[in-house]
């Protein structure tokens, strides 16, 4: 047992001890209170706990799942539905149904609503990968932003703006946006939605924003558009990490250099993979086929007793880095409600098991999260000796 592990288990059965606490959520088909606290008020004076919700659960087919969000998180994001190609399915026609019974839910349970995701370069329709020239990509980019933003202004607390337009190296993402309407298309974004809603939180979100290279580009990118005097709110640190990594001293490094330059940090899409990662294999290709493979899907059937632990211990060690900055942090957000859910049981191979969240298959709590809570206790408790 390594010295963290041991010292959760050790803290752990204080806590139940002390507090009574068990896994909320416990039976299938039932949830149930958690006497230790729920995520939003445990962290309610550090930051907001979000989770990304997909359309099932927006049109009221998971009936376990909207409990679950609502006694646990006061966040919401979309995980597909407003995306372009689903929003804004055709030149001239917007699919705005499941958008507005969303953000019906997130008002209805006076939760925070992000939009996600105005501008990117995936999940696209037809129409505008066939653009041939600058003007009406422009056009259509105008379109988009201001239908949307107008049509929900005072209604979603933030906007992802714009997403993933890095590349690994720092330099800008070729997408269809940047080769018609240049480096400039960012700050075009941003414009826009800031003059169709004057107060939302406009915030850049990405992916491995903990690597220096793109750690300095946003930093360098954020500069540009505070210099041109155009309003970007918030940084979205996406947090799709592993077991092993990213280091917790380079996200650290990321969370204050952002807030250095006036931006609130959100984490946007936290969840933690436990299976192996095809590019850690040498010579693996994305490419490469691993479906049915047992060593790139090894917990098909269960996770073992030290893998659980280690993503709680995991868990808590992010969260021990969120908490010392909690100042600089609005928003936690865990990308989906539970392990059955997770993008991540398909991405980056079809159809592995993957347990990334605080919350199984069953809508039953891990020890990830009491390990969190069991986290901010210990720290509160410090304070009040
Ligand atoms: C993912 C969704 O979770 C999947 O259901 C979908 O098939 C692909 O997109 N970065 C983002 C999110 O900003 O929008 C992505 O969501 C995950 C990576």
């Amino acid at each position: 047992m390594t010295a963290s592990i041991k010292k959760f288990v050790v803290l752990f059965s204080i806590c139940i001890g002390l507090f009574g606490c068990g896994n909320g959520y416990r039976q299938q088909g039932k949830v149930e209170t958690t006497p230790m606290g729920h995520l939003k008020d445990v962290f309610k004076h550090d930051f907001l706990v979000g989770a990304a919700v997909n359309e099932q659960l927006i049109a009221g087919k998971d009936s376990l799942g909207l409990t679950l969000v609502i006694g646990d998180y006061n966040a919401i994001s979309p995980e597909n539905v407003m995306k372009w190609m689903y929003i804004h399915p055709e030149p001239e026609s917007f699919y705005f149904g499941m958008t507005d019974k969303y953000i019906d839910f997130g008002l209805k349970n006076n939760l925070y609503i992000v939009g996600h995701t105005l501008v990117w370069h995936s999940q696209l329709p037809d129409y505008l990968n066939e653009v041939k020239d600058s003007f009406l990509m422009a056009q259509y980019l105008e379109n988009h932003i201001n239908t949307l933003v107008t049509r929900y202004e005072g209604k979603l607390d933030a906007w992802d703006v714009v997403n993933e337009a890095l590349n690994e190296d720092g330099t800008l993402r070729r997408s269809i946006f940047s080769k018609y309407l240049g480096d400039n298309y960012i700050g075009m974004a941003f414009a826009l939605a800031a003059k169709a809603d004057p107060e939302v939180k406009l915030i850049y979100n990405d992916y491995n924003l903990w690597k220096p290279l793109k750690r300095k580009a946003v930093l360098r990118l954020v500069r540009q558009l505070q210099a041109k005097g155009i309003k970007i709110d918030g940084i979205g640190l996406q947090g799709h990490w592993s077991l092993k990594g990213p280091p917790l001293e380079e996200i650290e490094k990321s969370i204050v250099a952002f807030s250095d330059l006036g931006l609130k940090v959100h984490i946007t899409e936290l969840d933690i993979t436990v299976l192996p990662n095809p590019w850690d294999l040498e010579g693996a290709e994305i490419s490469q086929n691993f479906d049915g493979s047992s060593i790139m899907n090894p917990y098909k059937d269960r996770i073992p007793d030290s893998i659980q632990n280690a993503l709680a211990n995991r868990y808590q060690d992010v969260f021990r880095l969120f908490l010392k900055h909690s100042d600089k942090i609005d928003r936690v957000t865990f990308w989906g409600i539970n392990d059955q859910v997770s993008w991540l049981n398909d991405w980056p191979i079809k159809g592995r098991t993957n347990y990334p969240l605080l919350f199984d298959r069953k809508y039953k709590a891990k020890i990830a999260y009491d390990s969190i809570i069991a986290l901010k206790k210990e720290i509160a408790s410090l304070y009040l000796n």
